[in-house]
């Protein structure tokens, strides 16, 4: 039985309401939303009035006033994530913060460092890790019955309108950080980083094909994970058919995810194992199985048990860090056309930032 109740406030009122919908209103008995904010005033009261939630600013900095709130949701467009998380720990609050966490590899490791002093939990999102058949993947393959990994593929094929780029901070480097990889594929990535192992090295090459936008909106890369296997990963937003698949081959077991594109953690997936005998292993090993509640609602209920102690934090920033090494090293095997072997420390080109920096037109 939960007890404490957290009080949280939600900081941008896009997704900021799905983190409602989906997140807090599946967890009542843990967390209590008690203040909104929002530049916007028109849509702050908007969502305020539906959950009927009293407190709205459109300071950020009252929140951090707020002496009986626990936790702060960032919800806002990415180049804002760095100072509202630094400024939160500082304030001694708890943070979740939407991706892509921060800017920079050094925006990064400066946020795991004030992490520390703070003593407060951080926990990026990346809800696409829940959901049942993402979650007895993860189960069969931790549990050894896999073996060893071989090939995965990881297909973002989404379809994104002009007019989604009406919003301004989207399609800017200065504001959007990146393009289909940064904003879109980064979840996908991050499964197969999840299920597979982080990537040791990349070759990647980006294109923007579908949209009059400076960030990318085409990509595609060939990856060496840590465990020895090998990745390709694919992604546009110019899908005609909007999915989103894993397809993983392991010593013993073939999985290839749900193609739903933004639930691909959901069932059904097929899970093919190589024979009787692992099939019974598999059997055994669900019996039983307690079903895992599917994106923000997964992701905030483990939320809970780190903040009271009884599990460690389900997403790290170590884990935000390695889905933005990942990004920048993208950007750079483009660029240089050369391969890009992690980790991404001081010192590398991209630890600085990987936003192109405009070169002078020379009159000459
Ligand atoms: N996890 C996911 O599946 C998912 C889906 C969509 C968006 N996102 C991420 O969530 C973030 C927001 O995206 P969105 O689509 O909701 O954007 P959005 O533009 O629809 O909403 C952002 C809101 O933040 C508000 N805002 C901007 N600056 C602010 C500030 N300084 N203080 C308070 N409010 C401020 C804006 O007024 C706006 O209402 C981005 O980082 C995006 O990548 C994640």
């Amino acid at each position: 039985m939960t007890t404490k109740i957290f009080n949280v406030a939600i900081v941008g009122c896009g997704i900021g309401r799905s983190h409602m919908t989906q997140g807090y209103l599946n967890n009542e008995d843990r967390f209590r939303v008690v203040a909104v904010c929002d530049l916007d005033p028109v849509r702050l009261d908007a969502v305020a009035d539906e959950f009927g939630i009293a407190r709205r600013t459109t300071r950020f900095d009252d929140l951090l006033a707020m002496d009986d709130l626990d936790v702060i949701d960032i919800c806002t467009p990415p180049a804002i994530h760095y100072g509202q998380i630094m400024a939160s720990l500082a304030a001694g609050k708890h943070v979740i913060c939407e991706k892509p966490l921060v800017g920079t590899l050094r925006e990064i490791d400066a946020v795991m460092a004030a992490e520390k002093v703070a003593g407060k939990l951080l926990m990026p999102i990346f809800q696409y890790r829940y959901g049942n058949s993402v979650q007895k993947a993860k189960a069969i393959i931790d549990a050894g019955i896999a073996g060893r990994p071989y090939v995965g593929t990881a297909e973002t094929y989404w379809q994104r309108l002009p007019e989604y780029y009406a919003v301004p901070w989207r399609g800017k480097w200065a504001t959007e950080l990146g393009g289909v990889l940064m904003t879109h594929a980064i979840h996908l990535h991050d499964m197969l980083s999840y299920l597979m192992s982080p990537p040791a090295a990349i070759f990647g090459r980006i294109a923007t094909r579908v949209h009059d936008i400076e960030v990318e909106d085409c990509a595609s890369a060939t990856l060496e994970l840590q465990s020895g296997a090998l990745a390709s990963l694919t992604a546009t937003l110019g899908a005609r058919e909007e999915i989103s698949r894993l397809h993983l081959a392991f010593e013993n077991v073939t999985f290839e995810s749900s193609h739903g594109p933004y639930n691909p953690g959901e069932d059904p997936w097929r899970i093919v194992p190589r024979d009787a005998e692992t099939a019974a292993r598999i059997d055994a090993l669900l019996d039983g199985w307690t079903p895992v509640p599917p994106r923000f609602a997964g992701q905030v209920r483990d939320f809970y048990d780190a903040l009271t102690g009884e599990a460690p934090l389900p997403v790290t920033t170590a884990d935000a860090r390695a889905a933005l090494e990942l990004i920048a090293g993208f950007y750079h095997s483009h660029r240089t056309r050369q391969e890009v072997r992690f980790p991404i420390d001081t010192g590398h080109p991209t630890y600085e930032g990987w936003i192109p920096v405009p070169q002078p037109t020379s009159n000459a």
